[in-house]
């Protein structure tokens, strides 16, 4: 089981051409972190694996199956996403009715609601705010509601667009617990990050995207340590590689523990 991305392609309606020639496989259960600058391709290419835009070009096959011949909701029930900004996912009363909307919709009995709802705002940490408006609550926790609304659901892979944005060290902290339980279960976790600490911190596989193409993908070093690679995605060398290069102890290292083992 996977989604898969064959030589993708995708240009909006208006004629701007947002990804070219992405070819990606995200592994069940599996993580990984997309980074680049603004305008990359970071979000069309999430969507694109969610079923919320079909390839303008290339394929997107998802458990074997090519989104083309699904319905987004079919799609969205397998790969869910999180919105970049939750103001453009979140439209309910209050917490309690936005995280059960997806039950609602789909019929499920009170008890599989119950249960569902239950683990989506434990996992997330909004139980104190389930009567209030989204709109009334702070932008990180917010971002929770909008995670929750859709961990609710079924769906074996889940994608989360700047989840870190306007997190505070407890919200991190939460996150990190949050993928943590996810990776348990066997939920892949697909997650778009100007956040390079929490890239290091979090994840072991990375892929680096520019001008709408994957310009490397791989463990941590394949992106983190190649010049050619963080000069096009506009990354910022991590201080612990810099300092690995100046001691002249090799250029793989992304963490203070790679550094100190490298240390003769
Ligand atoms: N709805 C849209 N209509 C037209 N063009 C769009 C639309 N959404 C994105 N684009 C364009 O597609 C390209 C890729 O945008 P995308 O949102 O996928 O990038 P991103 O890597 O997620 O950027 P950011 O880091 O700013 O969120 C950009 O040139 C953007 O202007
Ligand atoms: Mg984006």
């Amino acid at each position: 089981m996977a989604i898969e991305l064959h030589d993708v392609g995708f240009t909006y309606p208006d004629g701007s051409r947002a990804v070219s020639g992405v070819s990606l496989r995200v592994e069940d259960g599996e993580r990984v972190a997309i980074v680049g600058q603004n305008g990359a391709g970071k979000t069309t290419t999430v969507k694109l694996m969610n079923g919320l835009l079909k390839p303008t070009e290339g394929e997107v096959i998802v458990d074997g199956e090519s989104t083309a011949k699904r319905t987004t909701a079919q799609v969205a029930r397998t790969v869910g996403y999180v919105f970049q900004n939750p103001d453009d996912q979140l439209f309910a009363a209050d917490v309690r009715a936005e995280i059960e909307y997806l039950p609602r919709y789909l019929h499920w009995d009170d008890a599989k609601r119950e249960t569902r709802v239950a683990r989506a705002v434990e996992l997330t940490g909004i139980a104190p705010h389930l009567d209030i408006n989204p709109k009334d609550l702070p932008a990180a926790i917010r971002k929770f509601v909008a995670i929750a609304a859709v961990l609710v659901s079924e769906c074996r892979y889940v994608i989360l667009d700047e989840p870190t944005a306007g997190l505070d060290q407890r919200g991190f902290a939460l996150l990190g617990t949050l993928l943590d339980r996810l990776q348990g279960e066997g939920i892949a976790v697909v997650t778009i990050t100007h956040d390079m600490r929490f890239v290091v911190d979090t994840f072991s596989r990375v892929v680096a995207m520019a001008a709408g193409n994957v310009i490397a993908d791989g463990p941590l070093p394949a992106v983190f340590c190649d010049d050619h690679v963080l000069n096009r995605s506009r990354i910022r060398r991590l201080e612990v590689a810099q300092v690995a290069r100046d001691l002249r102890l090799g250029d793989q290292a992304v963490s203070i523990d790679d550094v100190v083992a490298l240390i003769p």
